[in-house]
């Protein structure tokens, strides 16, 4: 089994593309609250993987070997208890009752048998950037059992015997168990590198990137995240230095604490920007009341187009982003620079497209930052107004007064539904497959995010 789980994280480490060297910051950080709500869903779990098949007792001490069948009945795990080691990883403290039937003659015997179990487990980064929990320590404490049923016909003599028999195969499988369930959650927990999309033809991956640190309060992560274009990771231009995130930051005893660095949202518009996402075409159609872009309506500001289209023709604005919009996190709250590059075209008589004249506009946003599910969703608004200059024009002096009415208006509904139907889809956060965030609130701070959740495991 070990041999498989290595051999395939070698394999997934030959798969992974070259990572730029300068990556965008993100940390996950899990707080104490989390160690108690683990607590309590891993009581059902550590009952099942407790229950351990016990082989028949021998009985030697009278004439002839008598095997007696044991069985464990349940196991009931009244307490768990997380901590975390400074500078190392876990320590587990467990408490647990067997309850275990004898098949001995004449009358079976129901014991309990109380155990309390202790374990240090390490956390570090595996080979695949991924956090990965090791058991150094474990061990288990019996205490002596009660006898619940049938304690009248039994000999002291055979009582004592089959408890040494139950605690010696116990003592042996437990910890053994207790691997194993940590084998599964490091499965779970190397999911985190799974590719999750964030357009049509583009991904992004977390990936750790050092050794995680570990206080009395919190286990962080420092994780990078890597954004795909057509396989292809993109390289963010910009130097990024490294991301701290302070402490204690967000709401005080949340589960999880996560710190976007605004490298990250940069990265996702440079994405974006460059999958060509954010380019769109707003189409006039003719005779229509509510999209009045035609030759007509321009014609009567600028005469020259009223010269060239005596007949009203529709008109396409083509609104392309050269320059990568910019955010900008101010204390409680985040503005999005936009600069498109938009061409005024009409479709002449012979359907062909004719350039009328092109304006370079400046338009600042508001951005809204959400959590559903997984994912970091945002909702644009326009704040204040919208800066148009004449780029080029082949119609001669165009007032750009006297254009802003028309051609800014017009584009910047369908410019607003564009880019929020893109932001509204949102990009993963990192997690763990059926790992989910509850209650997630989203705090702007200078130059980062932080999203402060409480955590659900559905199975
Ligand atoms: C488990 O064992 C402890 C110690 O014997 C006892 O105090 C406790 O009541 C037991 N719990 C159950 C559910 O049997
Ligand atoms: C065990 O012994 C007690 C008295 O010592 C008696 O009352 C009880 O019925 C006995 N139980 C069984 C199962 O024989
Ligand atoms: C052109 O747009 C104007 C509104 O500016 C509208 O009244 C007119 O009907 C449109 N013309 C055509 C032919 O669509
Ligand atoms: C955003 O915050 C900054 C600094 O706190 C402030 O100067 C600016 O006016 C705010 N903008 C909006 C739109 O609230
Ligand atoms: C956009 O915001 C920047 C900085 O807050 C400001 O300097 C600029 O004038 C704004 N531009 C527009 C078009 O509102």
């Amino acid at each position: 089994m070990a041999g498989v789980h290595h051999g395939l994280g070698l394999l997934l480490v030959l798969l992974l593309p070259a990572v730029p060297a300068s990556s965008p910051g993100t940390v996950v950080r899990i707080n104490r609250a989390a160690l108690s709500y683990v607590s309590d869903v891993g009581k059902v779990p550590l009952q099942h993987a407790l229950k351990i098949i016990v082989p028949p007792f021998l009985d030697w001490s009278g004439e002839m070997l008598q095997p007696t069948r044991i069985q464990i009945l349940g196991v009931h795990v009244p307490h768990l208890d997380l901590k975390f080691i400074a500078g190392f990883g876990l320590h587990l403290m467990a408490t647990a009752n067997f309850t275990i039937k004898v098949f001995s003659v004449p009358e079976p015997l129901e014991l309990i048998l109380p155990m309390t179990l202790t374990a240090d487990a390490r956390v570090a980064q595996g080979p695949i950037r991924t956090p990965v929990v090791s058991i150094s320590t474990c061990s288990p404490l019996f205490s002596p059992a009660s006898v619940l049923d049938g304690s009248n016909s039994t000999s002291p003599m055979l009582l004592v015997l089959v408890q040494k028999h139950v605690k010696a195969i116990l003592s042996n499988k437990v910890c053994l168990r207790i691997s194993n369930l940590v084998q599964g959650l490091n499965v779970h927990l190397g999911t985190l590198i799974g590719l999750s999309p964030v357009g049509p033809e583009s991904q992004i991956r977390y990936s750790m990137i050092s050794e995680p640190v570990i206080t009395g309060d919190y286990i962080a992560l420092d994780v990078n995240a890597v954004l795909f274009l057509l396989g292809q990771p993109i390289v963010l231009p910009l130097d990024a230095a490294s991301f701290v995130l302070p402490w204690p930051v967000g709401v005080k005893g949340a589960m999880a604490t996560l710190g976007l660095s605004q490298q990250l949202f940069d990265c996702v518009l440079l994405l974006l920007q460059k999958a060509g996402a954010l380019n769109l075409d707003v189409t006039g159609e003719l005779n229509s009341e509510d999209n009045p872009l035609n030759t007509s309506a321009l014609g009567r500001l600028i005469p020259e187009v009223a010269r060239q289209f005596p007949n009203p023709m529709p008109l396409v604005l083509k609104v392309q982003l050269g320059a990568t919009p910019a955010v900008t996190f101010h204390p409680h709250n985040a503005t999005l620079r936009l600069q498109p590059f938009v061409e005024v075209l009409a479709v002449s008589s012979n359907s062909a497209f004719q350039s009328l004249f092109s304006l370079e506009v400046v338009v600042n946003l508001s951005l809204q930052l959400s959590v559903s599910k997984v994912k970091l969703r945002g909702a644009t608004s326009v704040l204040g107004d919208i800066r148009l200059v004449v780029a080029a024009s082949n119609v001669g002096f165009v007032d750009v007064e006297q254009v802003h009415a028309l051609v800014g208006t017009l584009f910047e509904k369908p410019l607003l539904d564009h880019l929020n139907a893109l932001l509204g889809m949102g990009i993963a956060l990192p997690s763990v497959v059926n790992l989910y965030f509850t209650n997630p609130e989203v705090f702007v701070y200078e130059g980062y995010v932080v999203i402060s959740s409480g955590l659900f495991y559905q199975r």
